[in-house]
């Protein structure tokens, strides 16, 4: 097999990247409280351009402050943001990088809705119901909703609108559509979430409606030659806390809004999956039940209904056996059936680490990979086969160059999109360049990093993955020594997104 299919470039109709590999949004919170972007964002995205992706998806871009997941992420509310978005471009295409901006509006899905989406009351500072397609808070941190006017639903449209211009007066290369993962977009194709009774609810084409008419807007304003590509869940799997709620929209259904899609004008469709963010599905993996004991308590002051509950579930062991049984409920169903389509070489022990080695043995990661690469693989094909000729970017947990090129030569995706298999080794595409087929200290699909980002500067945490030297005779003291040098290299490997620091300036005098 030609080796090289990942560096062949890949065509849109209006943009074309250099290799078939796209750094998939992975949202960190360094920017400033007021959505204003900081040096650490321009810092984080230049690493990816230089390890060598084709482009850069950004992480979730909020379109409004009421669209925010949380504070501390870089919006594009405001003209005032072009600028900045107009330095991270040109930061990323001098390595000959595309930027995707993703546009997003979170709906009733907030993680910390921020001081400007409060209300004051005497008993309390309360989070503002968030705009969606029911009065139903989210599933997991209960955050309160409302089932927005048909004013407020066109309102939002113009809000996605205005953003497409800046993404484009800012000489951005193309945009996402955040309409997976159970955010404002999903939110209206779910058949799960939406409860509306007028013309963008009941049916799935009026289901459809909402994005139909983003992307209507979105065209007038950017024109028909500026790439616009939608992040779609082809299946949804909503059911995950009560077994009783509806499972969401099927692939069939996913079929014909990726057709009503390309008819409609969009050029790419970027294959994922689930209902809401983080699903058991995707990311896949562990529920990272350690570091969010460390991390959750954030949470619990944005006054969603249910992190309360989730705090004290995450902070006491005894219950996590709990809320796996409802946590790894589809897994156990989903995963356990999933027979790969494709696969990769078989890997060796000497491609691995050493010191990996001692943490994760190449069976225990061979298992991994088997587990979780191209988890959603299977339905993209499905997806691709009923399509007329727009490209499909796929995401889940590809890391392995002879898979990757099996799944593209295999016709199920034309590109694959990678996160956290890319915040363990930002440079993995130099890597398959230089002849690798897989990292030596790859990612582990821990999920750390998820339950690190509300918290923590974003990055890889699986302390497998740092130990400077061999454990494997060490005891008491010598080993916790180890331990810990391994602890100072990851932190060490964290903070580099800091660097260089941002250069204060001295405003104006009035
Ligand atoms: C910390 C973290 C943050 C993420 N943020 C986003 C996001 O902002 N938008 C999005 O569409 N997906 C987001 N994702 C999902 C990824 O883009 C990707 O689809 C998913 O993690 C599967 O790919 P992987 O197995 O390579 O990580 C995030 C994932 C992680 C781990
Ligand atoms: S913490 Fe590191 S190893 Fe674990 S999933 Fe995230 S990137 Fe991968």
């Amino acid at each position: 097999m030609d080796k090289n299919l990942i560096f062949q470039p890949l065509t849109f109709r209006h943009l074309t990247v250099k290799n078939r590999i796209f750094r998939s949004s992975v949202t960190g919170r360094w920017d400033n409280y007021d959505g204003s972007g900081t040096q650490a964002r321009v810092n984080w995205e230049n690493k990816f351009a230089k390890g060598g992706v084709g482009a850069i998806i950004s992480s979730y871009v909020p379109i409004s402050i009421e669209g925010r997941i949380t504070p501390n992420v870089v919006t594009i509310d405001c003209d005032e943001r072009i600028p900045f978005w107009q330095t991270v471009g040109e930061t990323v295409r001098r390595y000959g990088c595309k930027y995707i901006i993703q546009l997003s509006h979170s709906g009733r899905q907030r993680d910390i809705e921020g001081i400007e989406n409060t209300q004051t009351l005497k008993k309390g500072i309360k989070p503002l119901p968030a705009p969606s397609t029911t009065n139903q808070a989210d599933q997991i941190n209960g955050l309160p909703a409302n089932n927005m006017s048909t004013a407020k639903v066109r309102a939002i449209i113009q809000d996605f609108a205005q953003a497409a211009r800046r993404a484009k007066e800012a000489n951005l290369d193309g945009i996402e559509l955040h309409s997976s993962h159970g955010y404002l977009i999903n939110q209206f194709l779910s058949s799960a979430i939406n409860q509306r009774t007028d013309e963008y609810g009941g049916n799935l084409k009026n289901r459809y409606r909402f994005l139909q008419e983003i992307v209507g807007s979105i065209r007038q304003v950017v024109g028909d030659d500026f790439h616009l590509q939608a992040k779609i869940s082809v299946r949804e799997f909503n059911n995950i806390i009560p077994p009783w709620e509806k499972s969401g929209n099927t692939l069939q259904e996913a079929i014909q809004i990726c057709q009503w899609l390309e008819d409609d004008g969009v050029d790419a469709i970027h294959v994922s999956r689930g209902s809401t963010f983080p699903h058991p599905l995707l990311p896949s993996g562990p529920f990272p039940y350690r570091m969010l004991r460390y991390t959750y308590d954030t949470m619990t002051s944005s006054g969603g209904k249910s992190s309360f509950r989730n705090l004290i579930l995450f902070r006491y062991r005894f219950l996590w056996p709990l809320f796996q049984l409802i946590w790894g409920r589809l897994p156990r169903k989903i995963e356990a059936s999933y027979q790969q389509p494709v696969s990769g070489l078989e890997i060796e022990a000497q491609w691995l680490d050493q010191y990996f080695r001692e943490h994760v043995s190449t069976k225990e990661f061979q298992q991994l990979l088997n587990k979780h690469q191209g988890t959603v693989l299977r339905d993209a094909k499905e997806i691709k086969q009923n399509l007329k000729e727009i490209p499909l970017i796929t995401t889940g947990g590809f890391q392995q160059a002879s898979y990757i090129n099996q799944a593209i030569a295999g016709e199920y995706t034309d590109g694959v999109s990678m996160a956290r298999t890319l915040v363990a080794n930002n440079d993995l595409v130099h890597q398959f360049q230089q002849g690798r087929d897989i990292a030596a200290r790859p990612c582990t699909y821990c999920n750390e990093c998820l339950g690190a980002y509300l918290e923590l500067p974003l990055g890889c945490y699986s302390l497998d993955r740092f130990y400077q030297r061999s454990v494997a005779n060490l005891t008491g003291m010598e080993r916790e020594k180890a331990t810990r040098e391994a602890e100072e290299a990851r932190t060490r490997e964290v903070m580099t997104v800091f660097t260089p620091p941002p250069k204060p300036y001295i405003p104006a005098m009035e």
